[in-house]
């Protein structure tokens, strides 16, 4: 079998294959906030993005090398088409980091050859040595991946496999891109890499899959019983079209069914120690980070983090579970860091509560960070009489999430009734501190907002999403409103919460067209779709 770590090593791909689905978009601040707490969650690498897209992706992929890859924390990982340039751009983003990886790929499958490529298996087989050496000659650490392996003809795959391997890849990764096969296939595929490739031993053995069918995660535990000891995953498998294999899922199938995969591992089947190193109690909170930062809503259905996934978080304390839990819940949720919503601070609460209870849930905030949070608390704090850690962290993940400020909010106004044409008044600032007022009318208040804000900031878009949910029970709990814009193709996301749900929707509003603003007129490469020119050497 290959190289074996002896546990399941947590590769996370959401500041990269996540941040490639449509609408989902980072900052440097919220890619550095999620790495953070990645890195808090106990991940073993995090995949920080494609440093050759862009001037920002280089930038986000070498802060959050300098500032979260530690010598005991996570690895940082960079991705690059197997060409010279990309190689070396990542290797760049990454050097900070005390544990680096470089990840290479190249796809395999006749499809992507003969389309995409348009190049030979004999070309694939040349370019694969050459690439993985020189990602070498760089950084100590390099991953493989046989892009759409799934589809690939096994015979071929061994033979890359092997060559990457006597050139020097660490860890070899196998993508089922299109998410298209099912978990027998997707296992024997492992097995067969096990069994044929001749220095197999000599690399871990990573997968990587897609959701089109809804397989992904049973084809990672089937992948994971032949002999898969690396998973690529993302928080609440965001990710290209329907998404990866999510990480909680997987986590806590690992967790939760230890006594069913210890066997695979050569363990007895009771042997208590985590196959992974994934602190549970981080789960529910990296989550909400996530979704918050991203805009990608978690659907309420969701495994392990939706909000009806927990018989106790959903209210339905039905006789058998109050009697006793284990009747219909197979995970604590405490295990997943679901706490009871616990009351934690009111309107005199003072500074020093607030930090402490901040960093109890992992919030290490600069003094400006503290004082705007804070700041954030007691207006907060004089509208609902007790805060909640949920309401805390929709606070400080809000102020995370501040895209470059070209227009700032200044007032909002509305008035709408049965009898009433539903009004908006806005006032909006920019970034010389104009300020514009305007009024529109809407099919309902948030209508009439949406419609306000777009004439005053002259950007034409289309709103393609709305969502509101509340933050936490009862009649004064905060609202949190996410929006997508689509503006020439793209999306743009953006949340707020506030205890008024139409001012939570104005800012929201903004926050996307912030981010709108902020991304015209750059152009990001995609690392699948935009095909590299393996040939040309990087300027030294
Ligand atoms: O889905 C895929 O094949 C990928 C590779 C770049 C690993 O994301
Ligand atoms: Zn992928």
């Amino acid at each position: 079998m290959a190289k074996d770590p002896g546990r399941i090593l947590i590769f996370d791909t959401t500041l990269r294959d996540g941040e490639q689905s449509p609408g989902a978009s980072l900052n440097l601040e919220e890619k550095l906030a999620i790495a953070h707490q990645l890195a808090r969650l106990g991940v073993d690498v995090i995949e920080a993005g494609f440093p050759f897209a862009s001037q920002g992706d280089f930038s986000a992929v070498q802060k959050i090398a300098e500032h979260v890859g530690g010598s005991e924390g996570p690895i940082i990982c960079g991705l690059a088409r197997a060409s010279f340039k990309d190689i070396k751009v990542c290797a760049d983003a990454i050097s900070p980091a005390p544990k680096k990886r470089i990840h290479t790929f190249i796809a395999t499958s006749d499809i992507h050859l003969e389309h995409k490529l348009r190049k030979s298996r004999k070309d694939v087989l040349q370019i694969v040595p050459e690439m993985v050496q020189y990602a070498k000659s760089l950084v100590e650490d390099v991953e493989f991946s046989c892009e759409d392996a799934g589809r690939s003809d096994p015979e071929f795959l061994y033979e890359v496999i092997e060559q990457a391997i006597l050139s020097g890849a660490n860890t070899i990764n196998i993508p089922d891109t299109v998410g298209y096969t099912t978990p027998s296939e997707f296992g024997g595929l492992i097995e067969g890499i096990n069994n044929n490739v001749a220095n197999i031993d000599d690399a871990i053995l990573s997968v990587h899959g897609h959701n089109d069918l809804g397989l992904a995660v049973a084809n990672f535990l089937e992948a994971v019983k032949r002999g898969a000891r690396q998973l690529e995953c993302t928080i609440n498998g965001i990710g290209e079209r329907a998404g990866n294999a999510a990480l909680e899922e997987l986590v806590m199938a690992l967790h939760v069914r230890r006594s069913f995969f210890n066997p695979f591992f050569g363990r007895e089947a009771l042997c208590p120690t985590p196959l992974t190193a994934v602190r549970t109690e981080e789960i529910t909170k990296t989550s909400r980070l996530v979704s918050n930062l991203t805009g990608m809503v978690v659907q309420p259905n969701k495994a392990i983090v939706g909000a009806n996934a927990f018989a106790h978080e959903s209210g339905i304390h039905q006789d058998g579970v109050l009697k006793n839990r284990l009747t219909y819940e197979i995970v604590d949720a405490k295990t997943v860091g679901l706490t009871d919503n616990k009351i934690s601070l009111g309107k005199l609460s003072g500074r020093s509560a607030v930090r402490a209870r901040l960093e109890e849930l992992g919030y290490d905030l600069s003094r400006e960070d503290l004082n705007e949070a804070f700041a954030r608390f007691k207006d907060l704090a004089d509208r609902k009489r007790d805060i909640s850690d949920r309401d805390l962290e929709a606070i400080v993940s809000e102020q995370v999430q501040q895209p470059e400020s070209f227009f700032q909010l200044r007032l909002v106004q509305v008035s709408c009734g049965s009898s009433l044409k539903p009004t908006a008044t806005i006032t909006l600032a920019d970034q010389e501190e104009n300020e514009q007022t305007t009024v529109a009318l809407g099919t309902g208040p948030v209508d009439a907002v949406c419609r306000a804000l777009e004439a005053l900031s002259g950007v034409p878009n289309e709103l393609v999403e709305f969502s509101v949910k509340s933050v936490t029970e009862g009649i004064d709990a905060m609202g949190e409103v996410t929006i997508r814009l689509r503006s020439e193709g793209e999306l743009f996301s953006g949340h707020s919460a506030d205890t008024d749900v139409v001012v939570a929707s104005a800012q929201a509003y903004i926050n996307a067209l912030n981010r709108l603003i902020a991304a015209q007129g750059s152009k990001t490469l995609h690392p699948q779709k935009d095909v590299a020119d393996f040939q040309a050497k990087p300027a030294i």
